[in-house]
């Protein structure tokens, strides 16, 4: 497989103005499962805010939680997203204007040692190759007692109904190849910890698609995986569609992956 293909779409070295669409799209697409918005609520209680607080989110996307952030600190507090793609801070600018966006990386973020009162990271330890050094700069931009949560998802958490079982089986696992760090959500308190941080807390969500996603880009996409890398063929990708179909008009599907959110201090 060429490496583009096991990075995925939201990795720092695929950033394409033609893909930027299509990232924004995914993500709104996620953003309005209930397990977000939940997670996104648990996360902002569980850092413990006060106004005036100064926040980093490292990969904030389109803004949406730097928008939360930046609500919850007020107007005396200050909100930083950081993210590598440039369309990604001109959304993020649109959305959350009470925010400020940086270009930056989370392996070396543009703020000094001890600047900060948290740090809130969703989605993007999947798609990092060294996720232990943005852990460790998590670690150096906290101040003592400062607060992070980290997000992010464990592919080995997928569950897709209904379907042959072989089938089922490999379309599952094809769909931990779409990024460099699948399992990101078991690791990250052993990361964490590693960067020197306490550990106190984990809330989880499942994302639950609900069943329109059965005829959705989503479940095509990974179909079309599934077949680009071998593991199937046209047939038993065309009658894992049909089934979930069929599933899906029965009221008979699931489709879901779990999301950790794991709060830590320095
Ligand atoms: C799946 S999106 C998640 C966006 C947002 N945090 C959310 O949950 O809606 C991943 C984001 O991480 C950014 N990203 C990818 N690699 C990064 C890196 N090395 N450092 C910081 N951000 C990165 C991408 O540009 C993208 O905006």
């Amino acid at each position: 497989m060429p490496d583009g293909a096991r990075r995925g779409l939201f990795h720092a070295d695929e950033i394409s103005p033609t893909d930027l669409a299509k990232q924004i799209a995914a993500l709104d697409q996620q953003s309005r499962l209930p397990g977000i918005p939940r997670l996104r609520a648990w996360t902002i209680s569980a850092l413990g805010l006060k106004p005036g607080d100064r926040v980093v989110d490292i990969g904030s996307g389109t803004g949406e939680e730097a928008r939360l952030l930046a609500e919850t600190v007020g107007e005396g507090g200050e909100v930083i997203g950081v993210d590598p793609n440039p369309g990604m801070r001109t959304e993020a600018e649109r959305r959350a204007p009470r925010a400020r966006f940086v270009d930056g990386n989370a392996y070396a973020l543009p703020l000094p040692g001890e600047s900060v009162d948290a740090v809130t990271c969703e989605r993007v330890f999947q798609h990092l190759d060294h996720p232990e050094q943005a852990a460790a700069e998590i670690a150096r931009v906290l101040r003592p007692g400062g607060r992070v949560v980290v997000t992010d998802v464990d592919w080995a958490t997928a569950v897709i109904h209904p379907g042959e079982p072989g089938i089922v089986r490999v379309m599952t696992e094809s769909m931990h190849g779409g990024v460099v760090n699948p399992y990101a959500a078991r690791r990250l308190p052993g990361q964490l910890a590693g960067a020197g941080l306490t550990v106190d807390d984990t809330g989880s969500q499942a994302l639950v698609q609900s069943p329109a996603a059965a005829t959705g880009p989503l479940v095509a996409m990974i179909a079309r995986m599934a077949v680009d890398r071998g593991v199937l063929d046209a047939a038993q990708s065309e009658r894992f569609l049909a089934d979930l179909a069929a599933g899906a008009q029965n009221g008979d599907f699931h489709m879901s992956v779990t999301m950790f959110a794991v709060l830590a201090h320095r």
